[in-house]
């Protein structure tokens, strides 16, 4: 079947070595080429998906197994508050658009914000590309497009985004500020204070009330917060591992502690985030 991408999207994006244009060509099988001297190739894989990252950035982000878990946890529900949320502020700020998903995961928010935006999502790890491509296959969402990509370096062009969404991922504002519209907005989702305290609490002995994050942006003004925050009820060990294995604490946690979690037959925890709004200083004011 051949392979389509919205101009939207296609011609926001650059090529992440000599950020020369892209275009889709079709011999074969899809890839999108640069109009630079080089001419840098980069196929489509049979999922949908580019992959725009070097050997060395592709080390990094999610495993196959936290990547699976979220997958799971997110499509139990819990979280579409936290989206709908997220959708509200983006819709408030931006009529449509660009909206650039930095460290979009399974694209669990990406493809929401494809009903009303042309999104492309951007992750570094390649098994939560995968699984995000696979599925806007599979549930026929063309207004979203997924890579393999480092947030420090995406491959899009100066300007292009109208807003730029970072939930519960690196947040690099430099790089954020650059791929912004002078009257674009950076949409940051992070951990409020009391954040799966539930969770924490259910593992150590004592705990204590999650920090501001450090690297929340400086030089960008913060004209919006919103806070989400509501209690969930996880039913079984299934679940309770699976809210677990997408959190940081998994990889911190000894088995032991783990245990004590898994011993469990439910689990109360508070949901509580953060909805941060940005904007670039130097933006024309809205009209
Ligand atoms: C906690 S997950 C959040 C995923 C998604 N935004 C969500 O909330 O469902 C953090 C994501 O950031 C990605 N990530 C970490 N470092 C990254 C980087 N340097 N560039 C791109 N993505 C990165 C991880 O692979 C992972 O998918
Ligand atoms: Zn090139």
């Amino acid at each position: 079947m051949k392979f389509s991408l919205d101009s939207n999207i296609i011609g926001a994006l650059r090529c992440p070595h000599c950020k020369g244009n892209l275009s889709l060509t079709e011999n074969g099988c899809a890839s999108l080429v640069c109009d630079g001297a080089k001419r840098h190739c980069f196929d489509i894989s049979s999922s949908g998906y580019v992959n725009f990252a070097s050997p060395a950035q592709s080390k990094g982000g999610d495993s196959p197994e936290a990547v699976k878990a979220r997958e799971e946890f997110l499509s139990l529900g819990f979280y579409e508050p936290i989206r709908e949320a997220v959708y509200q502020t983006a819709s408030e700020y931006a009529e449509g658009g660009l909206l650039v998903d930095a460290g979009c995961g399974e694209g669990y928010y990406s493809q929401r914000m494809s009903e009303r935006f042309y999104v492309f999502g951007a992750d570094i790890s390649k098994s939560a590309v995968n699984t995000a491509a696979k599925r806007a296959k599979r549930e026929g969402a063309d207004k979203v497009f997924y890579s393999v990509a480092s947030v420090f370096e995406l491959p899009v062009k100066d300007g292009a985004a109208s807003v730029v969404t970072n939930i519960f991922a690196p947040c690099v504002e430099a790089e954020y500020k650059r791929i912004l519209s002078d009257n674009g907005v950076l949409i940051a989702v992070y951990a409020g204070e009391e954040h799966l305290m539930g969770l924490k609490e259910a593992l150590y002995d004592s705990v204590r009330k999650n920090q501001e994050r450090a690297d929340m942006p400086a030089d960008m003004e913060r004209i919006a917060e919103k806070r989400v925050c509501f209690d969930i009820k996880l039913d079984g060990a299934d679940n309770i591992k699976r809210l677990f294995a997408m959190t940081p604490y998994y990889w911190r946690t000894s088995s032991a502690d783990a245990q004590r979690l898994y011993d469990l037959d439910s689990l109360s925890t508070k949901v509580d985030v953060i909805i941060a709004v940005y904007k670039r200083r130097d933006g024309k004011e809205m009209l």
